[in-house]
């Protein structure tokens, strides 16, 4: 026999939305998916919510519940307390659709701006080789089911839609540390490629992309540090800075990218106005003193800059009285709309 338990939803569309209350039956063993799929047999047959597996596998259930970004067919309702209110909101990062179903496109132009994997022209498919051990590396990343939370917690993008069109987020900086350390990637700049066209360097390491992986991928350890200290060991490589020091600007320009810049579009157009590419262009190399130095905290800190979205006092589950929330509708202000972030997006140059 089951218990009846007090649920607060979100439900609304692009256009707003507010909190309704609701009392539903909970047995044990059960799981936030499973209240939510009472409700629409029950009470609310028109409630949209995304799923697939219900096992943990499709990343498809994302949901916010007490404020905590999680899979909602992960999250069991032994949780919480008996007299707890659970408080479901759809994901805040990404344009409403409907009641808890949001608009995750943004994540999918961002993968395909992102390198695919080149293998060397000689061989075909089949005849990779790979050693165990160069599996075992990356398969860690492999684990991702594309849930979209880490995104969605990212605080450069979270409440900052301006902050999208450079910056791909940490689920594909994972996708090029795994391709960095691919030994049959015949390309040789992913760090560099993340640095200046990825947005890593508007990544302050919070970690709190990697709190909430429900596949427990060290995402800030074990991706995105490595790839920022490599990049700058690549910057004060000897031998790169004594390049630097004999050939002029265009020299260097003939003999490749810049490891931290990438190849920049002409900074003016013919007709003398910027070019909207460098006019939209996020990241930049880290910025470094007259001594050629770069402040050692870009790497050192745990937690510099702006903290976590939530605020680094704040532990999860919040408790319900303490969520007030209120979904971006479009055009409110320092909003984008869906489509010009799009419409941005896709006008990036592509490698
Ligand atoms: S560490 Fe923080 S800033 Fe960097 S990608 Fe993760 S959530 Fe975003
Ligand atoms: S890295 Fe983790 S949180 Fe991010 S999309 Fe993949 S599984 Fe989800
Ligand atoms: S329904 Fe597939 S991960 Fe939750």
């Amino acid at each position: 026999m089951g218990t009846t338990r007090n649920f607060r939803v979100w439900r609304g569309d692009a256009d707003g939305g507010d909190l309704h209350d609701f009392q539903v039956e909970v047995n044990e063993g059960e799981v936030v998916l499973d209240i939510i799929h009472r409700l629409q047999a029950t009470q609310t047959p028109d409630l949209a919510c995304r799923w697939n597996c219900k096992a943990g596998k499709c990343g498809s259930c994302s949901m916010e519940i007490n404020g905590m970004p999680r899979l909602s067919c992960m999250t069991r309702m032994s949780t919480f307390t008996a007299d707890e209110t659970v408080t479901i909101t759809p994901l805040r990062t990404f344009p409403v659709i409907r009641d808890l179903v949001t608009d995750v496109s943004y994540n999918y132009l961002k993968a395909r701006e992102t390198p695919a994997f080149a293998p060397p022209a000689e061989l075909a498919p089949g005849e990779y080789r790979m050693r165990q051990v160069d599996v075992e590396r990356s398969q860690e990343f492999r684990k991702c089911i594309e849930c979209f939370l880490c995104q969605n917690t990212c605080h450069v993008i979270r409440d900052h839609d301006e902050n999208k069109p450079p910056f791909s987020g940490p689920r594909y900086f994972i996708r090029a540390a795994e391709l960095d350390m691919h030994p049959l990637d015949s390309r040789s700049d992913r760090k560099e490629y993340a640095q200046a066209s990825m947005g890593l360097g508007l990544c302050n390491i919070t970690k709190c992309c990697t709190e909430v992986c429900p596949e427990h991928i060290k995402i800030t350890d074990n991706a995105i540090i490595p790839m920022k200290e490599r990049v700058v060991d690549r910057r004060f490589d000897p031998l790169v800075w004594l390049g630097r020091k004999i050939f002029r600007r265009d020299q260097l320009a003939e003999t490749g990218p810049d490891p931290l810049i990438g190849t920049l579009p002409p900074p003016e157009a013919a007709d003398g106005e910027p070019s909207p590419q460098r006019a939209r262009r996020g990241p930049q190399a880290p910025a470094i003193d007259a001594d050629g130095h770069m402040a050692i905290t870009e790497l050192t800190f745990e937690n510099q800059g702006a903290g976590s979205p939530f605020g680094d006092d704040v532990r999860f589950p919040l408790p319900p009285d303490e969520i007030n929330y209120h979904h971006p509708v479009r055009g409110e202000t320092g909003r984008t709309p869906p489509e010009a972030i799009a419409d941005a997006v896709r006008d990036e140059p592509h490698p």
